[in-house]
């Protein structure tokens, strides 16, 4: 979404970024290298890479939870020094806890910040819940819940702190494909109603093409984004998106920018 007057919230600029880590023989392994990217607001951002090529990594240094070695990231031209009310971080492990009901995990954060009153926080609780489809489960413990489920209860309480920018680090992996399809259309509808600012991390092709307005390709250093693909089928998406020649194009340009570089030795 083009914003020539800087109106929409959570710009990331990221400039010379640098992170690494001891590996195992106690070396100095790097990351992520002298990275530099934006990621604009107002759109779903998806980067999508291979396991270990450092997406959780870069994901940390956003948030604010990891320091960079070297460089510099901002959101909206404010630097990133640790972890800020801007940004709200969903991951893959839940994050609810197990003595609360569903809807007391929601309402916790606003209230241990002193946010809004409890009584605000359970009305917009039950609002994100209803959206959800979580309703009926309001006042049930997560270990009540299926993981879809608990899934979807993260993410209300996440968006119940209105944050500016959304950052998500394959929340829905380890799901199995039903549950994950309809917890991205729930994902897709939550953001074309919104616009919210999204980074949106995965490890799957097909996760990536039906939310993206932009793939970013991220791999292991020397260059951690190899490339950046315009998504640009139509908004809303449904399923249905995916078996038109234009989602299959797509694929074929994603798959030929994934596999780039990629030697199968015979
Ligand atoms: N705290 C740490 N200490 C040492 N090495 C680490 C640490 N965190 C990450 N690494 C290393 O950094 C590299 C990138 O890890 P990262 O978790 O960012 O990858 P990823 O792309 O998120 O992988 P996945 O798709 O499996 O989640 C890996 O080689 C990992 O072993
Ligand atoms: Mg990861």
């Amino acid at each position: 979404m083009s914003d020539p007057a800087g109106q929409l919230k959570g710009h990331i600029r990221v400039d010379g970024l640098t992170r690494g880590f001891l590996g195992p023989d106690a070396q100095p392994v790097s990351v992520i290298e002298d990275l530099s990217v934006e990621f604009e607001p107002g759109l779903l951002n998806v980067v999508m890479g291979q396991s270990g090529c450092g997406k959780s990594t870069l994901a940390y240094l956003l948030a604010g939870y990891l320091a960079p070695d070297a460089g510099s990231m901002t959101i909206d031209r404010r630097p990133i020094t640790g972890p800020g009310e801007d940004r709200i971080m969903v991951f893959q492990e839940t994050a609810l806890w197990p003595w609360m009901s569903v809807t007391n995990n929601v309402i916790f954060g606003p209230l241990v910040r002193n946010a809004i009153s409890r009584q605000e926080a359970k009305v917009r609780a039950e609002e994100l819940l209803e959206r959800f489809g979580l309703i009926d489960f309001k006042d049930k413990y997560p270990g009540q819940l299926s993981g879809g489920m608990k899934r979807r209860a993260e993410i209300a309480q996440a968006l119940i702190n209105s944050p500016d920018i959304m950052i998500l680090d394959e929340p829905f992996r380890g799901l199995d494909v039903m549950t994950r399809e309809l917890l991205q259309e729930y994902y897709l509808k939550l953001f074309e109603d919104s616009r919210l600012s999204t980074l949106f991390i995965t490890s799957e092709l097909e996760e990536a093409l039906f939310l993206a307005d932009r793939i970013y390709v991220m791999a292991e250093p020397p260059d951690n984004i190899t490339s950046v693909i315009e998504i640009d089928l139509p908004r809303p998406r449904t399923i249905d998106v995916t078996t038109t020649t234009q989602y299959l194009k797509l694929k074929q340009e994603a798959m030929h920018h994934l596999y780039a570089g990629l030697e199968v030795s015979a």
